[in-house]
């Protein structure tokens, strides 16, 4: 691997080997997400606990010190809305020469097999590796399943990580399910976590966290799960006790309650 390549890639990979990325990218098709109406104002607590930003252009611009920011995920696919007609109907929005003028650690699009656009979302990342790799710069990407959130079994998601990873993606973003290591199994690459919308408890947060990096994973690309929590900063701590620290479940839910109380006072 060049030199470039392997910067980039252990400036949001730790030498653990493991991952926090914050996503705040929800806006590209969400509008101004719950929480995130100033993303800005939203991570400045969290980003001490994050070990990268996962964030498009115009907030990235617009929100982050360029002085103080932590390693950013660039995402770069988009053009769809919650409104109009076919979430998966993204493109590329972001041109190399912005990609490299903005200096970031990564760049991350989604594709969304199994739907109408599945060869012109996979022919974009497959074009986005080639440009990229040009660069030393690492592609992940996001298998994406708009609103069809009942997709996410590990037959289904195994077979999207493996074809973005055949493509040439450095890291694979997808979501836990049950059996979560034969999506991880089948996967050369990397596979970091996303966390979807919010769960019903704080302990099944780190429970399915805790369970997918035992079968594999590497980290977690966690938002909604993290920001809309109303103890943001005390979720984030028991996180990283699991991705870093080797916290098991209940020790971060643990951490977390004690985080919260102090939160409250
Ligand atoms: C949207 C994304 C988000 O980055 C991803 O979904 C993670 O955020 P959350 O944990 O809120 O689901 O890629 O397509």
């Amino acid at each position: 691997m060049d030199w470039g390549m392997k910067n980039r890639l252990s400036q949001v990979i730790q030498t653990d080997g493991h991952c926090f990325f914050m996503p705040i990218d929800h806006g590209y098709f969400q509008g101004p997400t719950s929480c995130l109406e100033r993303p800005g104002e939203t991570i400045k607590p969290l980003l001490p606990y994050a070990d990268a930003l996962f964030v498009t252009r115009g907030v990235l611009r617009s929100a982050i010190d360029p002085v103080k920011s932590k390693p950013v995920i660039l995402r770069v696919s988009g053009g769809t809305s919650m409104v109009g007609e076919d979430l998966a109907n993204e493109g590329l929005t972001t041109s190399i020469r912005e990609i490299l003028r903005l200096n970031v650690a990564a760049v991350g699009m989604s594709v969304f097999i199994g739907t109408k656009y599945e060869k012109e979302t996979l022919l974009n990342l497959a074009r986005l590796v080639n440009e990229c790799e040009d660069y030393g710069i690492p592609v992940m990407a996001v298998t994406a399943v708009g609103r069809e959130l009942e997709k996410r079994d590990a037959r289904y998601l195994a077979l999207c990580c493996r074809i973005a990873a055949e493509l040439g993606a450095r890291v694979v973003k997808t979501y836990w399910c049950e059996n979560f290591e034969k999506v991880t199994n089948g996967c050369p690459v990397p596979v970091v976590m996303a966390g979807g919308p919010r769960c019903e408890t704080d302990l099944e947060v780190m429970e399915f966290v805790y369970d997918g990096i035992q079968k594999g994973a590497i980290g977690i690309n966690l938002g909604r799960n993290v920001w809309q929590n109303k103890y943001p900063v005390a979720m984030m701590k028991a996180l990283h006790s699991i991705i870093h620290k080797k916290a098991t479940a209940k020790e971060a839910h643990e951490l977390f309650k004690e985080e919260k109380n102090k939160a409250r006072k």
